[in-house]
């Protein structure tokens, strides 16, 4: 009972909807679920790409079902996500509209969103990825699809943007900005830091950081102290919002051997003690995991090998990484 041990949100990203794994049609999953977690997040299906079949349309037939199942098993749910360059419907992507077009419909988008699920999320990820590593803003100019259409017709105001209009459809809800790889480049964090302190300054309401952490097994506690302690200096709640701990970086077998489940034991345990050491109660967010069972994990289909990033195996047994992540707590 992983939760039990917390006193801040404990959670796993399901696949819902129509997915072939649905934690609505697994008895296997929803065991592991109402045993260990205490929150949800949508691994896709409250992305625009699900939700917004059409401008003006919404479907919200999957999540609301979704929530209905937190509901009755007592846990929340974080919103994931509002604003993305990724999973954006074609419609979206072929909005005709100069920067003001643009805001609207991005306004419109998250009064229809958050404006449906109030009082049902705990969090919402407002922003997601809006930065490269190399800390500049995440931009157009290759015609890329990993570069964002947001920053490219609207600058960065769209970030504020986003903020404002969120916590106008929604007063209550937690909003994070929430980017990867903030764990690993010193550039990328202090480039989200700057961001939030400008959106502060301006009076824009933003609760907390979401560090994605999806990470290798170089991840190093110490650096990782540090890192959140920058976000906790700004005043600011900090979120584990997908935190999965891949270990084939050289696609062998090998690596789902003992010694290295027993390290990413270790590592989970890093992690953990990593945030408790370091965010006060007050600015725990909670800790999420991406995903239930190693074989459903996106990892594996990022690197196109196999990978065992996740706190149970594809049986559903536990790994020993649920042991770490317990013993962190
Ligand atoms: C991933 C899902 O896990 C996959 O199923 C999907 O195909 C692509 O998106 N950062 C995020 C998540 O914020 O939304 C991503 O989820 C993983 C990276």
């Amino acid at each position: 009972h992983l939760s039990a041990l917390a006193d801040f949100p404990i959670g796993v990203a399901v696949p819902a909807g129509d997915a072939d794994n649905s934690l609505l049609n697994s008895t296997e999953r929803q065991t592991i679920v109402e045993t260990h977690f205490n929150q949800l997040s949508a691994e896709n299906i409250m992305k625009a790409q699900y939700m917004r079949p059409a401008q003006g349309e919404f479907d919200f037939e999957d999540a609301d079902a979704l929530i209905a199942y937190a509901n009755n098993n007592g846990m929340s749910v974080h919103g994931h996500v509002l604003v993305w360059h990724n999973q954006m419907p074609q419609w979206m992507q072929d909005f005709d509209g100069d920067a003001s077009g643009w805001q609207q419909m991005l306004e419109d988008h998250i009064a229809g969103v958050a404006g449906h699920f109030v009082g049902q999320l705990e969090s919402w990820d407002v922003v997601n990825e809006a930065f490269l590593d190399d800390g500049s803003y995440r931009n157009f100019q290759s015609g890329n699809e990993a570069e964002s259409l947001w920053y490219q017709k609207m600058g960065k105001d769209y970030i504020k943007h986003a903020f404002v209009a969120a916590r106008n459809a929604d007063a209550d809800a937690d909003l994070y900005y929430n980017d990867y790889n903030l764990n690993w480049s010193d550039s990328k964090l202090s480039a989200v830091t700057t961001m939030a302190q400008e959106l502060l300054d301006d009076g824009v309401d933003i609760t907390g950081i979401g560090f994605q952490m999806h990470v290798d097994v170089g991840v190093k506690k110490a650096k990782l102290k540090e890192q959140f302690q920058e976000v906790v200096d700004l005043g600011l709640k900090v979120k584990i919002t997908e935190v999965d701990i891949r270990m084939n970086g050289n696609n062998s077998e090998d690596n789902a051997s003992a010694p290295l489940l027993l390290n990413q034991k270790a590592l989970y345990r890093d992690i953990v003690e990593a945030y408790m050491e370091t965010v006060p109660p007050a600015l725990r967010g909670g800790i999420t995991v991406w995903g239930i069972a190693d074989m459903d994990s996106w990892i594996i289909y990022l690197y196109g090998n196999d990978d065992w990033p996740l706190l149970f195996d594809s049986e559903f047994n536990a790994k020993p990484a649920l042991q770490g992540f317990a013993d962190g707590l």
